[in-house]
């Protein structure tokens, strides 16, 4: 009697150890993919599938690649935020989009924009509005001046009056304000300003820029056709068709 009891009492010790373990083990699970899906969502790939912009066009080239390609950069880097593949990225697309018009929203030191000026024709007409032009050094802002085809604003974004620009842009390119509402309120002027068959561009999709990274994972919801280019901060709206 006293063997089967404690026989009992070992078999209901191990079935309760195995409930715990189970118990354990699914705590477990749920913990790992719950930090999976944690990571997943906060990686610098986000919810927005990756894409080059077409093989012959990989942005995984170094500077001469520029060159070699026939775009153009400035040697003097230190007006530019972008990283190389990012320029490559965001000249090849200017290549093939050949705008006739494009805006930027934001335009700091003028980097982008002077890359905008030497790819694109002379006919192109290039807007660029930022809160401030205090950080323009004096040679970009000689270049910048001497180009009737280039027009600096100088005004808050949010406040802007865009009803003569709509639907007159080939290409926008969004890298104002990094705060959520700022980069909520340009990017449906951007939707607005924007040609029935233009692109838009936005930069600093990555985690480290929550408002960007967080309005545009919410825009993918209702626009699934954009694209986050590969080894880039880039994301693409392309109602042109011709860049993937
Ligand atoms: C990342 S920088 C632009 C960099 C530039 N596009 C380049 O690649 O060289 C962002 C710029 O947005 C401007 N900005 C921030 N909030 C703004 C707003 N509400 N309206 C207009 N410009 C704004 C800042 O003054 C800053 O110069």
């Amino acid at each position: 009697m006293m063997k089967e009891l404690i026989k009992a009492t070992i078999i209901f010790v191990y079935i309760l150890k195995l409930c715990k373990r189970v118990v354990l083990l699914k705590e477990i699970d749920a913990r790992n993919k719950l930090t999976q899906l944690f990571q997943w969502a906060n990686s610098e790939r986000g919810v927005i599938p990756q894409r080059t912009i077409s093989p012959e066009h990989s942005p995984s080239f170094m500077i001469h690649s520029l060159f070699l390609n026939g775009l153009k950069t400035t040697y003097d880097q230190r007006a530019c935020l972008q990283t190389t593949d990012e320029l490559f990225a965001l000249l090849s697309l200017l290549k093939i989009i050949n705008p006739k018009s494009i805006f930027e929203f934001g335009m700091f030191k003028g980097g982008s924009l002077i890359h905008f000026l030497i790819n694109s024709s002379e006919q192109t007409m290039i807007h660029s509005l930022d809160i401030t032009h205090d950080h323009l050094d004096h040679s970009i802002k000689t270049i910048l001046n001497n180009h009737p085809n280039i027009k600096l604003h100088k005004a808050n974004s949010m406040e802007f009056n865009f009803s003569s620009f709509s639907k007159t842009q080939d290409l926008v390119y969004v890298d104002g304000g990094h705060e959520y509402e700022v980069v909520k309120k340009d990017s449906e002027n951007a939707l607005n300003i924007v040609k029935e068959n233009g692109v838009i561009v936005w930069d600093d999709y990555s985690p480290s820029h929550s408002g960007v990274f967080n309005y545009l994972n919410q825009l993918f919801l209702t626009k699934p056709n954009l694209v986050h280019i590969k080894n880039t901060s880039i994301v693409v709206l392309d109602y042109s068709h011709r860049l993937f």
